[in-house]
């Protein structure tokens, strides 16, 4: 999860070099241990032979009356013989995390050395963006999506709905360019993605995942991510157009609170709005919003709501809509059932045309807005 939050704010150079540099804080220790758990043993034993020796010279030299002495350097070497064997096992458990470490640096490696194709056309404000005859399979043969066709324009506000396992975030990862589709293209302004640079997909396409998820940092750090061209007053921007900016100013340090000591302190609501100054930092022309399942404290989902209304007139928002509240703010909406786009419209007409949709709205208003209306629906 962290991977793709990393992948879509193009943070990849600057995370890696900071992993990079963790790693090699940790390597060398482990370096290190290697040998003394080769050593140690070893020096352990010459010491304890020595001691042995040592003791053995004085009970010469002094006679019978050093035999309660003998005893106690017996005990001491049989009370430090089991110390030894503790930091041994302490050395040995260290050793069993090397293969992990290995396998970072391996798959460090290999992406290293295997760059993707993309294009170098610089990528102009995207005006408009959607898919045509798009196809998407994780398994050569087996499609999960079916020929997506639609274009979205910016300003709009465009929902995602459909069952569990309909193919709604394999959509938003092709949208996010995580994922290429295996036939048909994503389109911006009507020409291939796949020409334009990455780089600028990543500064201009903005996501908030499912769940989403902090560093260890300070709030700053959270919200700029690893995209050190964010000045301190565009991350105070982001944070008030998220609506997070007044419960960051009640914390000890504000801007500057340290996340990781009091992460249980947050809840999921601050968490999401956030991770939606986050994605606003970047002054995005797309936000892409995964909706989480289930419900967060009302008072954050009335302020996501606010916020995105307020951010709908300049970017072309994206919603995995689970809830009403978001489906009201939409000004058409996607129904995806079984990897296929089976209508999309605005909510009013999806209401008399789609009985997905229908079923879907009467669920939730039953309950209430609190439970996931596209899973019950799905059941
Ligand atoms: N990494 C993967 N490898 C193989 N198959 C996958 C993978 N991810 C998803 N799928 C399959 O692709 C289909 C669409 O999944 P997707 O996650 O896009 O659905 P969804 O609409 O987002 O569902 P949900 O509402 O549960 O999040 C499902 O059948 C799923 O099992
Ligand atoms: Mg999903």
């Amino acid at each position: 999860m962290m991977a793709e939050e990393i992948q879509v704010f193009g943070a990849s150079p600057v995370y890696r070099r900071t992993v990079d540099e963790l790693n090699r804080q940790v390597f060398r220790p482990m370096m290190m241990t290697r040998f003394l758990i080769r050593a140690v043993p070893a020096l352990y034993q010459s010491l304890a032979f020595l001691l042995l020796i040592l003791a053995l010279a004085a009970v010469y030299l002094s006679g019978a009356r050093a035999i309660a002495e003998l005893g106690a350097v017996v005990l001491i070497l049989v009370r430090s013989l089991a110390f030894g064997q503790q930091i041994q096992h302490s050395l040995r458990r260290l050793d069993e995390l090397m293969p992990f470490m290995n396998r970072l640096r391996k798959a460090l490696d290999h992406y290293a050395a295997h760059p993707r194709q993309d294009g170098n056309a610089p990528l102009p404000r995207i005006e408009r963006l959607g898919m045509q005859d798009a196809h998407y399979a994780y398994v050569p043969g087996e499609d999960v999506l079916h020929g997506i066709s639609f274009e979205a324009r910016g300003g709009e506000a465009i929902g995602i709905v459909g069952p569990s396992g309909a193919g709604k975030s394999s959509l938003v990862q092709i949208l996010l360019r995580l994922r290429q589709p295996t036939s048909g293209a994503l389109e911006v302004n009507g020409a291939d993605a796949q020409g334009f640079r990455r780089e600028d997909w990543q500064r201009r396409v903005s996501y908030v995942p499912q769940s989403p998820q902090l560093i260890y940092g300070t709030v700053a750090d959270n919200i700029r991510f690893y995209r050190p061209e964010i000045d301190d007053e565009q991350v105070e921007r982001a944070a008030r157009l998220a609506h997070v900016h007044d419960e960051i100013m009640s914390w000890s340090e504000g801007y500057r609170t340290v996340i990781g000591q009091r992460v249980s302190a947050i809840s999921g609501g601050q968490r999401q709005r956030l991770c939606l100054a986050r994605a606003l930092a970047g002054a995005p022309d797309v936000l892409i919003l995964d909706e989480p399942t289930s419900a967060l404290d009302v008072r954050s989902e009335l302020a996501v709501q606010e916020s995105l209304e307020q951010i709908k007139q300049d970017v072309l928002l994206i919603l995995v809509a689970h809830r009403l509240s978001t489906l009201s703010i939409c000004d058409r909406v996607m129904v995806i059932v079984d990897g296929r786009l089976q209508a999309m419209d605005e909510p009013a007409a999806l209401l008399a045309s789609n009985d997905f949709y229908r079923d879907v709205t009467e669920i939730t208003q039953r309950q209430g807005m609190t439970q996931d209306p596209t899973h019950q629906a799905s059941r």
